[in-house]
């Protein structure tokens, strides 16, 4: 991933004494895969927007730029971001630009900008780099309402000469990026569009409640059909963001993985209910809060042999990909053989030499090592893991592959003996992780930053 980030690699670098339970309690705000859609979802609005529960990480200060360079005023205070789309304007390619690279967001610009604006510009994409990550039904849907894109060295240009008009699509695979691509982009489209094979991600089903608020008429069908009827004009919304469910079992996973007791205040049952029900068959335990503003869900090692178990990832409502790395690390203290089918993205175990390197036992198969055939087993991607444990975790110097990956060295290293060096946290967990060097020295963590010359 190419990164703007200023930070010189010697000092992108935690260190981490391991060894010590993860005891205490975290607040996990918004969900990262939610806020940055709903902030380009306040573009389709004639008046100004409130998103309350917004984290501080560097994928909203992305799309704030992105949205400033585009005309809109944002303003942050506390965790409410106000965004005033009244003057949105064209932007530069050299000012859009600057954001190339650092994030998967701008792909999701092109609806809105194509309705306020008739033609959008977007950059090179970045995001992770856990697989290739095209954006063909992105632009396939796009081209069916009727944009026209037109590609070159600078980035993608589109525009919609004769206006943009509903459609009838079906997705090859329910990707969570494209169903936001047809909704931002159907929403004021002219008559209705029927999509099938849909994400319904807890996330997109909040995007789906801020476009409500704004206006639009959007049905959910069974069987991952969704029907949006256009209108024709938007207003801004009042939303607080649902929380963050990747973070909270990234917590969870960390308070297991280290013998600990963590309470993640703002965690709901409801989304992570599958997430939940892996916790406690690896024999993890659990209680749930459901105060609606103090609660959250504990989450602790009960002191009994962790259980090895045999999983999948898929799309909602199945095992989230983004659970996968934290889980694994976890797995890596079980006693047995453990199975991970990694369904989603075709080379998401890349961060497994690095756990390999400080002890862990994983093997990786080409092979579908689970009940669902995938499309990733017939092409060949090591896409299947084999974790034997218990393994005795001991310090290394890791780099940090992608944000998941990395937050799960960072388990890794606080439940393994002695000091590793973790490189790469503020490149890629400053991303998704809201203010994580606190809240891991609130737990107890024993963490340091270098001494800088
Ligand atoms: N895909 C295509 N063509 C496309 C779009 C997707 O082949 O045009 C494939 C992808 O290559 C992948 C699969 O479809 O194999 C699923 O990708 P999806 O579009 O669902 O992912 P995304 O929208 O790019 C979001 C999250 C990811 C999360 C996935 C799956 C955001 C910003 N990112 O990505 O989150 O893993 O959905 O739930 O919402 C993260 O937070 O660290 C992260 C990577």
């Amino acid at each position: 991933m190419s990164s703007t980030d200023a930070t010189p690699l010697s000092e992108d670098m935690l260190i981490i004494h391991g060894g010590t339970p993860l005891e205490g309690e975290v607040t996990v705000r918004g969900a990262k895969n939610l806020v940055s859609k709903a902030m380009v979802a306040a573009l389709l609005g004639t008046s100004p927007s409130v998103l309350r529960s917004v984290p501080a990480i560097r994928d909203v200060e992305v799309v704030t730029g992105l949205l400033r360079v585009h005309g809109v005023d944002v303003e942050l205070d506390g965790d409410t971001l106000y965004m005033d789309p009244t003057s949105v304007e064209s932007a530069g390619v050299e000012e859009i630009n600057v954001h190339a690279g650092t994030s998967r967001i701008p792909i999701l610009l092109c609806g809105p900008l194509l309705h306020r604006l008739g033609r959008a510009f977007i950059p090179d994409l970045g995001g992770c780099n856990i697989g290739g990550r095209p954006i063909d039904f992105h632009l396939d849907a796009l081209r069916q309402f009727g944009a026209v894109v037109e590609k070159d060295a600078s980035g993608t240009h589109l525009s919609a000469p004769n206006g943009l008009h509903g459609i009838r699509y079906e997705l090859e695979f329910p990707s969570v990026g494209a169903t936001e691509q047809v909704l931002l982009t159907a929403v004021m489209a002219k008559g209705t569009t029927e999509l099938r094979n849909a994400a319904i991600e807890p996330e997109i089903i909040d995007l789906i409640c801020v476009l409500q608020k704004m206006g639009a008429i959007i049905k959910v069908h069974t069987n991952r059909v969704i029907e949006i009827v256009g209108v024709d004009e938007l207003k801004g919304y009042r939303h607080r963001a649902l929380p963050d469910r990747i973070e909270a079992a990234s917590w969870a996973s960390a308070a297991l993985a280290t013998e600990g007791s963590v309470f993640v205040r703002g965690a709901q049952q409801a989304d992570m209910m599958t997430f939940l029900n892996v916790f406690r068959s690896i024999g993890g335990a659990y209680e749930v809060d459901d105060d609606p503003v103090e609660g959250g869900i504990r989450f602790w090692h009960p002191g009994t042999p962790l259980k090895p178990v045999a999983l999948e990832t898929d799309v909602h409502p199945g095992l989230m990909t983004d659970w996968q790395q934290p889980i694994v690390v976890a797995l890596t203290q079980a006693d047995g053989l453990s199975i991970m089918h990694e369904t989603v993205y075709e080379n998401r175990f890349g961060y497994t030499s690095e756990l390999r390197r400080m002890g862990a036992n994983i093997e990786l198969y080409s092979d579908c090592l689970g009940g669902t055939p995938c499309r990733w087993g017939r092409r060949n991607f090591l896409h299947s893991a084999v974790i034997a444990g218990p393994s005795k975790l001991h310090a290394a110097d890791l780099q940090i592959p992608d944000l998941r990956a990395g937050f799960s060295h960072l388990i890794a290293a606080m439940a393994a003996e002695g000091t590793s060096r973790v490189y790469g946290v503020d490149r890629y967990i400053t991303r998704g992780y809201e203010n994580f060097e606190e809240k891991l020295l609130g737990l107890g963590a024993k963490i340091e930053r270098p001494v800088t010359k």
